[in-house]
């Protein structure tokens, strides 16, 4: 695992912009795992100003997100469809149709997860996948607990992360309950992994993902049995490493 820390934001996030630009220049073709949340905001505008300047282009990109709300229609302003056009894939070349988010509004939403697992099968692994950690430890929506999923499944939201992302809605009461998420093997399966950290709050969770057991009560520990992580934290996230 590499772990980088940075004073830096700026540094913080031209650092992952170059990791995903150079792939890209090395294998255009490449397909990225992408995730939603705000610490990757700056990190998706970096790559459309680079884009504009032509220092790299998605054309032949193929993206999958690793998760999606249950229930809120594809055009709600927080399903993580409408997070990816705006934050993302509206300002940059990237064909649209070649971008993939779980349907959160499928009729019957296990035959959707088999169907996006399939489709990594069929065309994966991802060359690079991108994530967030929860402060409890989640990646994707693999919430900590007894067992953990390998596929890709829907799953009950746990009040923790219901409450961090309540900053999105009007109240508590309109975050949806149920997302679909990758499963952790789904995630495990990508060539590299680039997991960005931003924040004191996660200084603890940090801690324990990167240097504490692995164990299913934090999901993002499971990292450590990946041969390429890069990690980028900034100071307040990176604090309890040294
Ligand atoms: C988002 C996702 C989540 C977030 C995590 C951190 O697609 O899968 O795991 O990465 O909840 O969210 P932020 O960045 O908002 O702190």
């Amino acid at each position: 695992m590499n772990i980088y820390t940075f004073r830096d934001e700026e540094q913080f996030v031209q650092t992952g912009a170059n990791l995903i630009s150079s792939l890209l220049h090395t294998n255009p073709r490449a397909k990225l795992g992408l995730a939603t949340g705000s610490t990757p905001v700056g990190l998706y505008a970096k790559l459309i100003e680079m884009n504009r300047q032509g220092l790299v282009s998605f054309a032949q990109t193929t993206t999958y997100n690793l998760d999606e709300y249950v229930g809120l229609p594809e055009n709600h302003p927080e399903s993580y469809r409408t997070f990816m056009n705006e934050k993302f894939f509206n300002h940059v070349d990237i064909q649209i149709e070649r971008t993939h988010v779980p349907n959160g509004n499928a009729a019957d939403a296990e035959a959707e997860c088999l169907n996006y697992d399939k489709m990594l099968e069929e065309f994966g692994p991802v060359d690079l996948q991108l994530l967030g950690l929860g402060h409890n430890g989640h990646i994707g929506f693999n919430e900590p607990g007894e067992a953990l999923s390998g596929g890709t499944h829907v799953v009950e939201l746990q009040e923790k992360t219901r409450n961090a992302n309540a900053r999105f809605f009007p109240t508590l009461d309109d975050v949806p309950t149920h997302a679909i998420t990758m499963g952790v093997a789904t995630i495990l399966k990508a060539r590299q992994i680039l997991l960005l950290v931003r924040g004191e709050d996660k200084a603890e969770i940090v801690h324990r993902a990167l240097k504490g057991p692995i164990t299913t009560q934090c999901p993002a520990s499971l990292l450590q049995c990946h041969p390429n992580v890069v990690v980028l934290l900034d100071q307040g996230a990176g604090r309890l490493l040294v």
